[in-house]
């Protein structure tokens, strides 16, 4: 989804801070080294203690600056038993992956409302069409992990739970109970949960 690059590489230079641009600018070539290509970062288990038991690791242009201009990004899902990547959007990107460890149910929703999922195992793959809200939930006994893979240098997510109850400042009460068809103390409770 990302526009093509015009160049092999350039990798970002995330200190240039007073150029504004549509990605980020490039390092001197005359300072990357190998090791800017190569990145540790999905190695190390995500800390899945929250309320939703789960943990994503990225793998995009901001921890990874080579990926700048690709069009290309990866993440890591760790997953607590009965943990729940929470229901989301990719502004940016199609997203792909498959289940390393683990029993993971996968599903999303298409503009026509119908919901897609499936439970799969270690090997399995799947894809999330861009822009689908989705989301992520380890059925197994154990621990789960995933590693997915976007068309974007910088996916974007939208979460859905912080999007409409974690703003800041607070979509107003009245919008959340029209829009949700409860009373404002299911909205207030929800808010509690997510307001940060
Ligand atoms: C999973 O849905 C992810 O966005 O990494
Ligand atoms: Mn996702």
């Amino acid at each position: 989804a990302d526009p093509d690059p015009l160049q092999d590489f350039c990798v970002a230079d995330q200190s240039a801070s007073s150029i504004s641009v549509n990605g980020f600018p490039c390092k001197p070539a005359s300072n990357v080294t190998s090791d800017d290509f190569f990145f540790d970062g999905l190695t190390k288990v995500g800390d899945t203690s929250n309320i939703f038991g789960s943990n994503v690791t990225g793998g995009n242009v901001l921890t990874f600056p080579a990926l700048n201009t690709l069009g290309i990004s990866m993440n890591r899902v760790d997953f607590a038993p009965g943990g729940l990547n929470p229901p989301h959007t990719h502004p940016r990107a199609t997203e792909s992956g498959v289940v390393i460890e683990g029993q993971v149910l996968v599903g999303f929703v298409t503009t026509g409302n119908v919901y897609h999922y499936k439970v799969l195992t270690a090997g399995q793959m799947f894809v999330i069409p861009r822009g689908l809200a989705h989301f992520q939930k380890n059925v197994g006994v154990g621990k789960a992990f995933i590693i997915t893979a976007f068309n974007s240098q910088l996916p974007g997510a939208v979460v859905l739970p912080f999007t409409l109850f974690g703003s800041t400042p607070s979509i107003p009460d009245d919008v959340l109970t029209r829009a949700f068809q409860v009373e404002e103390q299911v909205v207030e409770s929800i808010k509690s949960k997510f307001s940060s």
